[in-house]
């Protein structure tokens, strides 16, 4: 009911503010002997952590990972997991002023209308800072995935603004296109395309100038995931992952291979012809393009799971926005605190941990029903 534990087989609870002591997870159902450490974590912990360039919020987080619980010797032992990460770099002061106020496009007036009472500092539970947790989850679930069925997860931003990334292939974009660019220097924007990536930059910054933020979208991409993971007919893996990314802060659409843009074409140019190969292990069942994005009738087909996330500029802005306080009366807001002026860079391994999370659960439901991959 309280809503705030996902995933059936493979399951994790969070708890945590942006301003209290820390955030945990416990993850429920993660199989015995995957070799984990905190040094594991860390990596995508750093991929989504404040602080890391210029162009994200300066709040400095180490965002260090104890693990408390299921692991022993370095391998995971099949009981429940515990993540505890500190916060540590609160500034709590520079939210006083807005604690009777609510800020235009955040979740202030709806934590009280639904609590009556809310921790106004940060955001609180709304703010981004609980997704620290779902990260460090999402790698358990992609070490999972990766020894079931060699499944890998790599997300990257496909669009800030008007700026549109060209990539022809989401399955061959690997996470050194997304974290290093061709000239080795860190791709701070996370957008493999290197032209787009510096427009990107340049865009995210005069917004800042501007005391303004932009939105954007972010592109998932699931590969080697086996046809035949997902449930009829309320737990399709489509609902399941589509839950997973409007669960995150600031998502405001998602959609699948063709998406939004099926609404053009014609059956004909939609659908996917069918064609079979022979592998080592037999003759695989592939479509020639991938519009259905990697899912027919809620199940995997095989295909790679392609996911976009349109992701909204951030809410809370330094330029004055008209607002009302807690009683109604009209006011203004500007909202000081570190902010990122565009969410995208710092999504981009959260939405990751999430779609690595459904196929966790759906691949051990899987296996719980029909004992091994399809
Ligand atoms: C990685 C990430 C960082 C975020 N940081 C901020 C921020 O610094 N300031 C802000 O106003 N919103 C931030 N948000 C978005 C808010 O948490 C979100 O807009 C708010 O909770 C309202 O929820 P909604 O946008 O889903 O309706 C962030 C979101 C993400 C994914």
């Amino acid at each position: 009911m309280a809503g705030n534990s996902f995933g059936q087989a493979f399951r994790i609870s969070t708890a945590g503010e942006s301003h209290g002591p820390g955030n945990v997870v416990i993850i429920d159902g993660c199989p015995p002997g995957i070799p984990l450490t905190v040094e594991d974590l860390q990596f995508d912990l750093d991929r989504r952590r404040p602080g890391q360039s210029r162009l994200v919020t300066q709040r400095d987080e180490s965002d260090t990972p104890e693990l408390l619980a299921g692991v022993f010797d370095g391998i995971t032992t099949g009981t429940s997991i515990a993540i505890l990460i500190r916060n540590t770099d609160q500034k709590s002061r520079d939210y006083a002023d807005i604690k009777d106020k609510y800020r235009p496009g955040h979740a202030d007036h709806t934590y009280d209308a639904k609590y009556g009472v809310r921790d106004y500092r940060g955001g609180g539970r709304a703010s981004a800072r609980e997704t620290v947790v779902r990260v460090a989850a999402g790698v358990i679930a992609k070490k999972v995935i990766a020894r079931a069925f060699g499944g890998h997860v790599i997300g990257y931003v496909r669009q800030v603004g008007d700026v549109i990334a060209q990539v022809d292939d989401p399955a061959s974009i690997t996470l050194d296109q997304v974290e290093t660019l061709p000239d080795g220097t860190a791709n701070i924007v996370r957008c493999p395309d290197p032209e787009a990536a510096a427009q990107m930059v340049e865009l995210i910054e005069t917004v800042r100038k501007e005391q303004d933020s932009v939105g954007g979208v972010s592109e998932i991409v699931a590969t080697s995931v086996p046809a035949g993971l997902g449930e009829p007919v309320f737990d399709k893996l489509k609902a399941d992952i589509a839950k997973a990314l409007f669960s995150l802060p600031a998502v405001m659409g998602v959609e699948y291979g063709l998406g939004f843009a099926c609404a053009h074409l014609r059956g004909s140019e939609a659908n996917d012809p069918y064609y079979s190969e022979q592998g080592p292990g037999g003759r695989t069942i592939r479509t020639r393009g991938n519009h259905h994005g990697g899912m027919l009738g809620g199940i995997s087909s095989g295909m790679p799971i392609v996911v976009r996330a349109a992701v909204k500029p951030t809410s809370s802005l330094p330029r004055e926005q008209e607002t009302v306080q807690r009683d109604g009366s009209p006011s203004s807001i500007r909202t000081r605190g570190r902010h990122d002026p565009c969410l995208l860079p710092r999504f981009v391994p959260i939405g990751e941990a999430m779609v690595a999370i459904v196929l966790a659960d759906h691949y051990l439901r899987h296996r719980g029903q029909r004992g091994g991959l399809p």
